[in-house]
């Protein structure tokens, strides 16, 4: 019984978000990755306003997302029609990263078809799809029966979301906007982004949990990391990913990394003894609070030294502790290793753009 009114229920909010959708407004959906601020993509008034919601430059390309076909026989799933009015053309390559990942946590870049509005992609010639595994963005996607851009449903710059309660203190003021919750998103991190629009080569534009190994295991596709090879000029101005901008993902709060072991160095540093200052300690490693220590104020946060769930908690954990009012916050350096790389250049731009003035940085 109350299955039933539950999932009546939440049949009449799908429906009202598709129509919000459809009417040109914005819907917050969650995705496996991060929750997304969506509109329909063949919209360009939505489109400006999610530019605006966000404080994003206009010149930041967003992704489409797209519903997966009708899975009835696995094995003969045809994405052609699905992606016929966003791409221009599909190499074997890209249809093999699409069977092997989609519906998944991986963005590819394609050279776009003529009907994909310039106002997403930046004005760009290209054009990032994605197809998100959550049910809750499949659902919506399916019944929308069109492309949802959706970016992080963060402001430009700072932490994204990763919880229903998180894209409403990222957008207090946007009273009317719905939110669709899903809960907790399991990866934590943005979706990997590979870049196919060159034609010869799959390029790695953001790292994620789909690592350039995994893929090279499950498809023999090389991924080449930007800089490997030949780049032209204009990739290298262009501003393709604005998480590649060196300050991104940012909490207010000063947050710096410390090397292995070198913790109590990384607090002497730091000079005012009336300072709180809050330590992310491997689960790991023995306890801090030995002797030896500055007279600094500490506490430690335990944060899990495998990869995966440290990913799907990270953006969890900074803004929780954004929230509690220290000085400096502290996380250690994530070990080398292809599979911490999404975590490490997450956590690398949030110390860059971290501290009250961050948002001269991000913006830059
Ligand atoms: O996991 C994700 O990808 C999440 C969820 C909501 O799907 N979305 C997300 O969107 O991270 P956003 O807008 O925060 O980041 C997308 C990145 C941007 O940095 C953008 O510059 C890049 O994708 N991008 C979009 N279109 C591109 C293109 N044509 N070429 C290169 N990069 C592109
Ligand atoms: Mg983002």
């Amino acid at each position: 019984m109350s299955s039933d009114s539950s999932s009546l229920q939440s049949s009449v909010v799908m429906n009202e978000a598709v129509q919000t959708l459809r009417d040109g407004g914005l819907v917050a959906f969650p995705t496996e990755t991060v929750y997304g601020l969506g509109a329909d993509a063949n919209n360009p008034e939505a489109i400006k306003h999610i530019f605006t919601a966000k404080g994003r430059p206009s010149s930041h390309p967003l992704i489409v997302h797209l519903a997966a076909p009708d899975q009835f026989d696995q094995a003969k799933v045809d994405w052609m029609p699905v992606l016929a009015p966003w791409v221009r053309d599909l190499s074997e390559d890209a249809l093999k990263l699409i069977n092997t990942f989609w519906p998944g946590p991986l963005t590819l870049v394609f050279k776009k078809d003529k009907r994909v509005l310039t106002e997403l992609t930046g004005g760009q010639d290209t054009v990032a799809i994605r197809a998100p595994a959550h049910p809750i963005a499949q659902e919506l996607l399916r019944k929308f029966k069109g492309g949802v851009v959706a970016p992080s449903a963060n402001r430009f710059g700072k932490v994204s979301p990763t919880s229903a309660a998180d894209v409403r203190d990222e957008f207090e003021d946007l009273l009317d906007l719905m939110i669709l919750d899903g809960g907790d998103c399991e990866v934590g991190i943005e979706s990997t982004i590979i870049d196919l629009s060159s034609g010869d080569r799959a390029v790695l534009l953001r790292p994620g949990l789909i690592t350039p190994n995994e893929i090279l295991l499950k498809t023999a596709i090389k991924v080449y990391l930007p800089g490997e090879g030949d780049i032209n000029e204009q990739d290298a101005v262009l501003p393709r990913v604005s998480g590649s901008l060196r300050a991104h993902y940012a909490p207010t709060t000063p947050l710096r990394m410390y090397a292995s072991g070198r913790v109590l160095d990384a607090l002497s540093e730091f000079p005012d003894m009336k300072s709180q200052v809050a330590v992310a300690v491997w689960d790991s490693d023995s306890s801090l609070s030995e002797d030896g220590h500055p007279s600094v104020h500490f506490e430690e946060v335990i944060v899990p030294s495998e990869s995966t769930v440290f990913a799907s908690r990270l953006y969890r954990t900074l803004r929780d502790l954004d929230q509690q009012g220290w000085d400096l916050i502290l996380f250690p350096e994530p070990p080398a290793g292809e599979e911490w790389d999404g975590v490490r250049d997450r956590l690398q731009r949030a110390c860059f753009g971290s501290g009250p003035s961050s948002s001269s940085h991000a913006n830059s």
